[in-house]
């Protein structure tokens, strides 16, 4: 696992019995990078003196590597995580006037996906403590002009696919998982993007697993969209100038491919890490006498949540004062995400209005996300829920604990994805349930 130290010359200042930093940025990639520099730039290099910059071995061995990681017979990487969602409806034959159900609090790729094949989002209300798709509401929403659902795996934590599955399969229609914030999350041992028909992955830098650019890829178990996939992502084309379908132009950067090969093989830890610092933050609050004040997000019992965001709820119109007060104290937060998609300019024309999916709008109104990042620091986390303590005027009470011990996956299994079996080999014990 990979430790940062804090900057020795860091100015610190006192706050009750913790010592708190002048500044946390929301993300450090730089940490992460500093630890990964010279195998980074060795398979960059590599690549450059192959002179092969587009698809090639490297994207090839990737696939692999995340098809065994996942435990997913197919995997088929692309330009980025909005170019997998529009080519797994495209590889679906999703076109001009069909209907496809999808959450509004989700960031605005899941949703144009759909209407730049001429579909028609319909939103589907939240369950407001877990912000992800109310199955209830996805089958109010479902109509006989309903192609397909796409559930949101939001922050790290898969959709209630025990919900959703069942409702896809009684509609008759397919299930498209937006995995882009939640690689290595799993649902009963099994991973996103391996429960539905495809799942829809992001390699952007601020992912779990990120790249030094743009990039995504997409997964299924069923052979049929595995090649539809791969003629859609290069213009429809098989063989060279003979052009079957009318595809588009996604293919993966070689060297996305050989820095994310690099990456991969840290993201266990690396999520293991968010895990521990969930962990840390939960008693942190706890210590601080904040959990009637915020409301902390919760664990997933059926799964491994893999924590792309910390999103804490500040209720009473209360988030926007203490996100500024975070801010001049220099503690990165963000909003994910301020207005809802069906309260969208670009989207009137679908004629939602204000009030119509009150969880979703109020969600909007009270979230905010907090520092989660695998190398952030217990003094770096205290100084983040010292400053929250300081905007509700609470003082900590004692030393935060140690984070807890004991695996909260569900038990591996031989065939399970391969992060599980190997965690079961080596007998890790240092994921913590929160
Ligand atoms: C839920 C969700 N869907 C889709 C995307 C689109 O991914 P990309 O930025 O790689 O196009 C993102 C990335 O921000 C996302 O968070």
């Amino acid at each position: 696992m990979i430790r940062h130290e804090l900057p020795t010359e860091a100015k610190q200042e006192t706050f009750g019995d913790a010592n708190l930093l002048p500044s946390v940025g929301l993300l450090a990639l730089d940490r992460q990078y500093a630890v990964l520099r010279e195998e980074i730039r060795g398979a960059i290099e590599r690549v450059c003196d192959s002179g092969r910059f587009v698809l090639g071995p490297d994207v090839a061995d990737l696939e692999t590597d995340l098809s065994r990681e996942l435990g997913v017979p197919h995997v088929i990487s692309c330009a980025s995580g909005s170019d997998a969602l529009l080519l797994a409806l495209m590889a679906l034959g999703i076109g001009p006037g069909d209907e496809v159900v999808l959450p509004s609090y989700t960031f605005f790729a899941t949703a144009s996906a759909v209407t730049r094949l001429g579909a028609i989002p319909v939103f589907a209300e939240i369950d407001p403590a877990t912000y992800l798709v109310d199955p209830a509401d996805v089958a109010r929403k479902i109509g006989p002009k309903c192609r397909a659902i796409v559930p949101v795996h939001l922050f790290g934590r898969t959709a209630d696919m025990d919900a959703l599955l069942p409702i896809a399969r009684k509609a008759g229609v397919p299930v498209v998982e937006d995995a882009a914030q939640s690689i290595l999350s799993t649902w009963h041992g099994r991973c996103s993007g391996a429960l539905g028909d495809v799942g829809c992955f992001s390699f952007y830098p601020t992912k779990n697993l990120g790249g030094i650019g743009d990039g995504g890829f997409l997964t299924t178990t069923r052979d049929d969209i595995a090649a539809a996939l791969k003629l859609l992502r290069v213009h429809g084309m098989e063989p060279r100038y003979y052009h079957q379908v009318i595809g588009i132009n996604s293919r993966l950067d070689t060297i996305q491919a050989a820095v994310l090969r690099v990456k991969l093989r840290h993201l266990d830890d690396w999520t293991t890490s968010r895990q521990r610092n969930v962990a840390r933050y939960l008693d942190l609050f706890a210590r601080h006498g904040l959990e009637g004040l915020v409301v902390l997000p919760t664990d997933e019992p059926r799964g491994r949540h893999v924590w792309n965001q910390f999103v804490i709820r500040v209720p009473g119109g209360r988030r926007d004062a203490l996100r500024g007060h975070l801010t001049t104290c220099k503690v990165g937060t963000e909003i994910y995400y301020p207005i809802p998609l069906h309260l969208q300019k670009c989207f009137e024309h679908l004629g939602w209005k204000k009030g119509d999916l009150p969880e979703t709008e109020l969600a909007a109104e009270e979230t905010l996300a907090l520092p989660i990042f695998p190398e952030l620091t217990v003094d770096e986390q205290r100084t983040v829920v010292g400053r929250i303590a300081e905007f509700f005027g609470k003082a900590a009470r004692g030393e935060p604990k140690p984070a807890a011990t004991g695996s909260g996956h569900p038990s591996p299994t031989a065939d399970g994805p391969h992060f599980l079996r190997r965690m079961n080999a080596v007998g890790r014990a240092d994921e913590v349930r929160c």
